[in-house]
């Protein structure tokens, strides 16, 4: 069933909670692929009912941002969430999340600086802010969030553990394609000739995991060689970062260990795609 109204949202929560039925939650911005598939199915095996959201944040993208060409297609998400067994989908406008006035945001320290904080700023300061209205509304007991954005899972883990916020967020593999493009709405903007140098991406993040496992520990050799290979690609027009990260702080490692995550962000093109890989 599509809610479009807050209010309505609520009254549902409300009712579930006294039926004393378990929610299961995944937020969205909508355009759904496998990614978002495989949370909702986690969601379904979890909970009694599984409510996804579909918005797309405006106060999560900066001034020179996709915002306005983000990709939508509301009729073919409803469509996937009846099929998958969605109870509920969440639509709300943005005139409703933000009304005139609006001047509340919740903003996580620290770990928010590193990354892709450092060239998207203000990206998560609008990514907590609106997950925790929608945490308000939903009222979920677990939330579902890909790895592939990893640093914004840690975020909003984060998030829920310093304002006590009665939800557990869950996090959950990253989906690839069969060629290895890790799955995003924004790979929709790539031309063919771009999608194939995004390919050098994650065959990076492999040659990483691979040098760990033959038992390299400097990760300067490791970012190098995977700077190596992103950059031989010719569409690729900026490699933002690349970097070997303890998985919770996300700070920096000196000596890799298993379990760190190498994470990079690139534009190929005028599109910027992030991946990563725990070693
Ligand atoms: O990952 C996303 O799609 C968005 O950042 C989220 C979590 C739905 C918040 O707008």
């Amino acid at each position: 069933m599509l809610i479009r109204k807050i209010k309505d949202m609520k009254q549902i929560t409300k009712r579930l909670k006294k039926e004393g039925k378990t929610i299961g939650f995944v937020p969205t911005m909508g355009y759904l692929h496998e990614g978002h598939i495989s949370l909702i199915r986690y969601s379904k095996k979890d909970n009694d009912i599984t409510v996804v959201s579909i918005f797309v944040n405006p106060i999560q993208f900066g001034k020179n941002e996709d915002l306005d060409r983000y990709p939508r297609d509301l009729e073919r998400d409803v469509e996937i969430c009846g099929k998958e067994g969605v109870d509920y989908v969440f639509y709300p406008s943005a005139d409703e999340m933000y009304p005139e006035g609006f001047s509340t945001y919740v903003e996580v320290e620290g770990i928010t600086q590193r990354l892709c904080g450092t060239f998207r700023s203000g990206h998560f300061k609008g990514v907590t802010t609106v997950v925790a209205k929608l945490f308000n509304i939903v009222q979920p007991d677990k939330a579902y969030f890909g790895e592939k954005d990893y640093q914004q899972l840690k975020v909003i883990q984060k998030m829920v553990r310093d304002l006590n916020i009665d939800v557990e967020v869950i996090g959950c593999p990253l989906i690839r394609e069969k060629d290895g493009l890790a799955l995003s709405s924004r790979n929709k903007y790539l031309t063919p000739e771009e999608r194939k140098s995004a390919l050098s991406i994650s065959r990076a993040l492999f040659r990483a995991k691979q040098m760990f496992e033959s038992g390299e520990k400097d990760p300067s050799k490791v970012i190098d060689e995977v700077k190596r290979i992103i950059s031989s690609q010719p569409l690729v027009k900026e490699i933002q970062y690349v970097e070997v990260v303890d998985p919770e702080e996300l700070t920096p490692k000196k000596k890799l260990e298993k379990g760190d995550v190498v994470a990079v962000a690139v534009f190929v093109g005028n599109t910027r795609l992030i991946d990563n890989i725990k070693l």
